[in-house]
């Protein structure tokens, strides 16, 4: 199940890391492909050498070797995951606060692949509040965290702390790439996300504040599912760099909607994320609009409805997500919106509730399913917010296997 699939390890200063020759050598007896990356702490617990010979590549632990930049962007782009086993104390507080400091904290800030952390410290340390709020931001954007084992531990101590024994690791691993870890394998997706842009003049537009932050990391989360997914996305200066999705880029209403009709038949998922223009200017001047002493009248038409058309096209099985960003009688605006649009799911923002909504990178939701189900969920980093979107999708696909 590992054949294949990139790996890099990254190895910290802890005792376990001579556990990391032995994952190394399990992970190269299932085909995997593995680079190690350790840090310099690791290095005084574990051979690198030991490590080189057991991957069959060199280790690498400096961002700057012999005058050469160490690619760290190439290596995390590579990677079909990141596993840090085993993630100390230090470089866990260091990834939660976005600290760049090595090889393996570039690596991670640079990685796009889901992120596994496998910690291991004595009990005091793993207890301690500021390690445990560390683990805790760090799981709500997304990342995996394995759990400790309980044992002996290097202080002599008995208790909570032990790394993950390698071979709970791999099993990990196994169910992860598997179908079970990945049910969205064979389905098709396609997201919409940012904001259009409705031209007015050769120089204007009329837009709004929309990122695309959340419908990225809707798309992001499909992905790591197992779908293979189109993002057809509005003028932001966000991206995406996970292997899998197809990026369509668009400016206008139109052209996003003429983007998803060519793909929507034929996709299995269809999340409409973006913040699409209602009204756009009735013509467009193909001159500068020049300034006059008058006031300036706009016209405006309104823009195709993308997510309405979708829905009075949906094929049998198809799953349609609509998002709803209210200011006022939230529930019922997103109930209507369910109904008259043929939804499955809505996904309710409310723009009354702080850090929810446009341009952060935390949102909160309430998800309301065509059936009657209403899940409200906390405030989250827009990643978490995805993969509880993604596993409203996969329960819905539960239910009607069951039925
Ligand atoms: O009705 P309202 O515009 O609030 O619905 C928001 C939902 O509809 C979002 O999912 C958004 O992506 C989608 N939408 C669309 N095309 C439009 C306007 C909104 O797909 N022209």
């Amino acid at each position: 199940m590992l054949k294949g699939k990139k790996i890099v390890l990254g190895v910290t200063g802890s005792i376990a890391a001579y556990k990391s020759a032995h994952l190394v050598r399990l992970l190269v007896k299932q085909d995997a492909q593995v680079r190690v990356v350790m840090t310099a702490a690791a290095e005084g617990f574990i051979s690198p050498l030991t490590l080189s010979t057991l991957s069959g590549t060199r280790v690498q632990s400096e961002l700057v070797r012999e005058e050469v930049w160490n690619n760290h962007v190439r290596l995390g782009r590579w990677a079909d995951l990141l596993l840090i086993a085993p993630a100390s104390a230090n470089t866990l507080s260091k990834m939660a606060a976005g600290v760049c400091d090595n090889l393996l904290t570039a690596v991670f800030l640079s990685s796009s692949c889901p992120v596994v952390f496998a910690p291991a410290m004595d009990e005091d340390m793993w207890l301690h509040s500021a390690v445990q709020s560390n683990v805790r931001l760090l799981g709500s954007r997304g990342n995996y965290i394995l759990p400790v084992g309980e044992g002996e531990l290097a202080s002599g101590l008995v208790g909570e702390g032990r790394m993950a024994e390698p071979e709970e690791i791999l099993e990990w691993l196994e169910h992860y790439f598997s179908a079970a870890g990945r049910p969205l394998e064979g389905r098709t997706a396609l997201v919409t996300a940012g904001p259009t842009h409705e031209p007015l003049d050769p120089v204007r537009f009329l837009g709004n504040r929309s990122s695309g932050r959340m419908g990225i990391s809707v798309a992001e989360a499909l992905v790591s599912a197992g779908a293979t997914v189109r993002l057809v996305l509005g003028p932001t200066h966000l991206g995406t760099r996970a292997p899998g999705i197809a990026v369509t880029r668009v400016e206008t209403a139109k052209e996003m909607r003429d983007a998803c009709m060519e793909n929507a038949a034929n996709t299995d998922i269809l999340v409409m994320a973006a913040a699409v223009a209602d009204y756009r200017p009735g013509s467009v001047s193909p001159e500068k609009i020049r300034k006059s002493s008058g006031p300036l009248r706009l016209e405006l038409e309104k823009t195709p409805d993308i997510l309405a058309e979708m829905g009075r096209e949906k094929r049998p099985g198809q799953i349609l997500v609509g998002f709803s960003l209210e200011t006022d009688h939230e529930t019922d605006n997103a109930l209507r919106k369910l109904r008259e649009k043929n939804l499955d799911l809505i996904v309710l923002n409310s723009l009354k509730e702080a850090g929810a909504g446009f341009g952060g990178t935390t949102n909160k939701v309430t998800i309301f399913g065509k059936e009657g189900s209403e899940t409200r969920y906390p405030l989250k980093s827009k990643s978490a917010v995805a993969a509880d979107i993604v596993k409203a999708i996969i329960d819905l696909y539960h239910v009607r296997e069951a039925s």
